[in-house]
């Protein structure tokens, strides 16, 4: 859902060749959130100087992927390569298209004007853009592009030229900006006016700045600033506030010293740089002047927190590298008997059973207290929650709802104050689920988030939560998240669980099973070229159909919606139980089935439905148990994997799914990681 990346030295001398390889770095991290068209700016040629004062920005920009960015920039033999930028600030940005077809034109950074005075990254939506580029057409601004983004950078350059002052700071412009834009975004601007200087701001898309600096940061916590008298004039007044003076608070990073920011969506844009790194909050506006870093708001909310901390990332740099595998998914699909570990690390007590999950225990009591669960997401997150609902529904006794988060909204669904409400997300940034999760709020229910990206939006603004631990996960086609969800899922049923004696053993055979999961998981991946095989019967077919029911219902759900959206075959995922109420009419010789059939309670209703499919000239190839002699010889093949409890089942069952979609998308010739029209992070609703 786009990219962003900015990169600023401050008394860093970089040559320009080095800043387009950092800013290409940068973007090639992130390409997994659009890869339609990219582009960036950056300092015009100029004299060498001491403390750089370019008063030229020049746009590079491209369709297609960052790699097509890439070959372009040195093409440009204006630019002097060579040429050492001792202050600089670059921008850059791969983009998912959302207004306007992916071209040059649309492409970002965005311009105020063909001087380029203010230049502008974007990630998000302005739902209001039609509104202000009518105003600023009748004001005189002409508009180049079809994108909502393009009215930002004219916006800041109307009140710069309206400023009253000519010491106006380069924050100042934005903050009076911001008032005036409807939706999400995520920003950074650059400008001709203010050399050296970089100004990022969010509201409802993320964004992070990582400082690296050869000497100790002065502080590890920034205090915000608030709105200062110089504020007052906003574009139509909206929205300002006078802001006590707070010259004393004023604690920045930077000191004047050596020292180089990054500004991005995500730290894995970030990680090779530094580790330490500060997640902005909504309406934050970061500044970057003379190499100090310093927050900005518009007004002291209620209970808000007046300072932002440095926090040391975790993340190491290999976690986001393709290593020996040919694509990132592929690498995290192989890396799911590691990534539930992780997930159950810690939580699973070694002598007793039990389960802890830290982030909700205290708020354990009002979960039991509660009339029901809502668990909500959307995609494969939303298959997570359909996969646990059954055994949620046995170890809670509550009522469960599963929910797509844009369905639930579009029906205003009831929510009462004791509910309790789970958004699960891998981003943790996905607009749809983050929308529900602020109605629920709303309506005074708790919130609990399950969420794989620590300092996403779902993270901070939920009540309470579990990290699922799973690592990133860069490729489009989300795999060790959803069985990471799946066991997080678990794990809370578990821990729900603890004092009802009648469900002990149960849980026990439970929490066994979870134990040996990783070993079960790698025998289902040595099954690896068995798949390829099947794949290679299957890849020129246009249809798959996958059928199930009970607690392996999600992984055809899910096996589908992997099927479809990396090999842009037709895929369905069928509930075996309504085969009779329709989908048969689909099956002959000719329709590829997958079917998956596992010894639990379900098993003889699903050897129905396979007689069914048979009976008709169907030739189902059957996901089951080892050593399943009736269903070997019913089946047309089997993909025979180990048995485990029926409620973990789904986790292994998935996985020849993630395997088959895979393999069929190199057979036909697909990027695996970037399937086209879809991005990683969806933070448009
Ligand atoms: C499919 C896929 C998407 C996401 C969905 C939600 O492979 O990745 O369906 O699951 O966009 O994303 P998160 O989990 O980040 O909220």
């Amino acid at each position: 859902m786009c990219g962003i990346f900015a990169y600023l030295n401050y008394r860093v001398p970089r040559t320009r060749k080095e800043i387009f390889e950092t800013l290409v770095k940068g973007l090639q991290r992130l390409e997994y959130r659009g890869y339609d068209s990219a582009g960036i700016a950056v300092d015009g040629p100029n004299k060498t100087t001491t403390d750089n004062n370019s008063n030229t920005i020049c746009l590079i920009k491209k369709t297609g992927k960052v790699k097509a960015l890439d070959e372009e920039l040195y093409k440009k033999d204006t630019l002097d390569l060579d040429e050492e930028l001792y202050t600089h600030f670059g921008l850059a940005h791969t983009r998912w298209a959302t207004h306007g077809e992916p071209s040059s034109l649309n492409s970002h950074p965005h311009r105020s004007d063909k001087d380029n005075e203010f230049v502008v990254i974007h990630n998000g939506i302005i739902t209001n853009y039609k509104e202000l580029r009518k105003y600023l057409i009748s004001k005189g601004y002409e508009f180049e592009s079809e994108t909502d983004t393009e009215v930002i950078p004219k916006l800041i350059k109307y009140v710069y030229d309206n400023r009253e002052d000519d010491s106006v700071t380069f924050s100042t412009l934005v903050e009076r900006v911001i008032p005036q834009l409807e939706g999400a975004f995520a920003l950074v601007v650059k400008s001709r006016h203010y050399p050296g200087e970089a100004v990022g701001t969010r509201r409802g898309s993320p964004l992070l700045i990582g400082v690296r600096s050869e000497h100790e940061l002065s502080t590890e916590h920034i205090p915000v600033q608030y709105n200062s008298a110089h504020l007052k004039k906003g574009v139509q007044e909206k929205n300002s506030h006078n802001r006590p003076d707070c010259s004393d608070a004023i604690n920045s990073v930077g000191d004047g010293k050596a020292v180089e920011y990054y500004f991005a969506s995500d730290a894995s844009a970030i990680i090779e740089h530094t580790n330490k790194v500060l997640y902005l909050e909504d309406d934050d506006v970061a500044e970057v002047t003379k190499g100090e870093l310093s927050i900005h708001r518009m007004k002291r909310q209620a209970g808000e927190d007046p300072v932002r901390a440095i926090q040391t990332l975790q993340m190491e740099l290999q976690q986001i590298m393709k290593g020996n595998f040919d694509a990132f998914m592929q690498k995290e699909i192989f890396e799911q008997p590691e990534s539930v570990v992780n997930t159950m690390r810690g939580r699973i007590s070694h002598d007793s059973n039990e389960v802890v999950l830290g982030g909700l225990k205290d708020h354990l009591k009002e979960i039991k207290r509660c009339r029901r669960l809502i668990m909500i997401g959307c995609g494969t997150s939303f298959h997570a929650a359909v996969a646990t609902r059954q055994i949620l529904e046995e170890l809670t006794e509550l009522p469960v709802m599963v929910e797509l988060a844009s369905d639930f909204l579009d029906r205003n669904t009831p929510v009462f104050r004791d509910d309790v409400s789970f958004f699960i997300s891998q981003s943790g940034e996905t607009a749809d689920t983050l929308m529900a999760l602020r109605y629920c709020k709303k309506h005074g229910a708790l919130t609990v988030g399950i969420t794989n990206t620590v300092g996403s939006t779902i993270c901070r603004e939920t009540d309470c939560g579990v990290h699922i631990n799973a690592g990133p996960e860069i490729g489009v086609a989300s795999t060790k998240a959803y069985t990471s969800q799946f066991v997080a899922l678990i794990m809370f049923g578990l821990m729900m669980s603890e004092d009802r004696l009648s469900l002990q053993e149960r849980r026990l055979e439970i929490i066994n099973g979870l134990r040996v999961l990783p070993e079960l998981i790698k025998q289902v991946l040595s099954l690896d070229s068995k798949i390829k095989a099947i794949a290679n019967e299957l890849y020129q077919q246009r249809s798959l159909l996958v059928m199930g029911r009970g607690f392996n219902y999600a992984t055809c759900l899910e096996g589908a919606l992997k099927i479809k959206e990396i090999t842009y075959m037709h895929s369905e995922g069928i509930l075996a139980g309504e085969l009779k109420h329709g989908p048969l009419a689909l099956i002959d010789m000719h329709m590829p089935v997958i079917m998956v059939i596992m010894r639990d309670a379900c098993y003889i209703k699903c050897q129905n439905a396979l007689q069914q499919v048979t009976a008709r000239s169907g030739r189902p190839i059957v996901i089951c148990c080892q050593d399943d002699a009736e269903l070997t010889t019913n089946a047309y093949q089997t993909i025979e994997l180990p048995h485990t409890v029926d409620c973990l089942q789904g986790i292994l069952s998935v996985i020849p799914l993630q395997l088959l979609s895979f393999h069929l998308a190199v057979l036909r010739g697909y990027d695996v990681d970037c399937p086209r029209n879809l991005a990683k992070s969806v933070t448009v609703e």
